[in-house]
């Protein structure tokens, strides 16, 4: 099947990524950072690796990223900033490499809470995290009325063992449909 590769976004170790980091641990350096420029940093993160991106999958590296715009788009909208809606949170991101598939593995919001060190970092607060949630069904049901990128949709509470059957699956999927196609740029169309 070729190569693989997993990434991540937000990319915590370039320089734009310490400063993201240093917003989700709340440091006293960034208690005035606001919730346009840390939606633009998260973004530009991105942007950083576009380049990389591209040349990878152009080589025919196949990648698997854990978060990608669609969490800057959930996360900043879900603040309820006026002016932050949908379409303000997407442009910064509009002409990125575009996801052949996004993978969304759901459970409810109370059973993610219990886990790992849920918590600590800015935005693992029950509530915020419902209204994301919320965010990324609204974004799914989007994509899906106007044929975008296709979503899917796993049982997180599931064993590992059947998650990762599952994404298997997919994956074969959609790296059949997509092995000849160009890459798509995200939000442009
Ligand atoms: P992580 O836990 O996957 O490292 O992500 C860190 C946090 O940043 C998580 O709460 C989701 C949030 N986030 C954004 O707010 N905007 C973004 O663009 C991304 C990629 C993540
Ligand atoms: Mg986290």
């Amino acid at each position: 099947k070729g190569p693989a590769e997993s990434i991540r976004f937000p990319d915590r170790t370039s320089h734009i990524g310490k400063l993201i980091n240093d917003y989700l641990l709340s440091t006293k350096e960034t208690e005035n950072t606001s919730d346009q420029t840390i939606h633009l940093l998260f973004s530009a993160n991105r942007w950083e690796a576009a380049k990389d991106i591209e040349t990878k999958l152009n080589n025919g590296v196949t990648l698997v990223c854990d978060r990608y715009a669609y969490s800057g788009v959930a996360f900043s909208s879900a603040k309820n900033v006026p002016g932050m809606d949908l379409d303000w949170c997407r442009t910064c991101d509009r002409g990125l490499p575009s996801p052949d598939c996004i993978i969304y593995l759901d459970m409810p919001v109370e059973n993610a809470a219990q886990r790992g060190d849920f918590g600590n970092e800015r935005y693992e607060k029950i509530d915020f995290q419902k209204q994301v949630r919320e965010k990324f069904m609204a974004l799914k049901k989007g994509d899906e009325d106007a044929s975008l990128v296709p979503w899917h949709t796993i049982d997180a509470q599931q064993s590992i063992e059947n998650i990762s059957e599952q994404i298997n699956n997919i994956v074969d999927n959609v790296m059949e449909a997509v092995k000849e196609k160009p890459i798509r740029k995200l939000f442009t169309d």
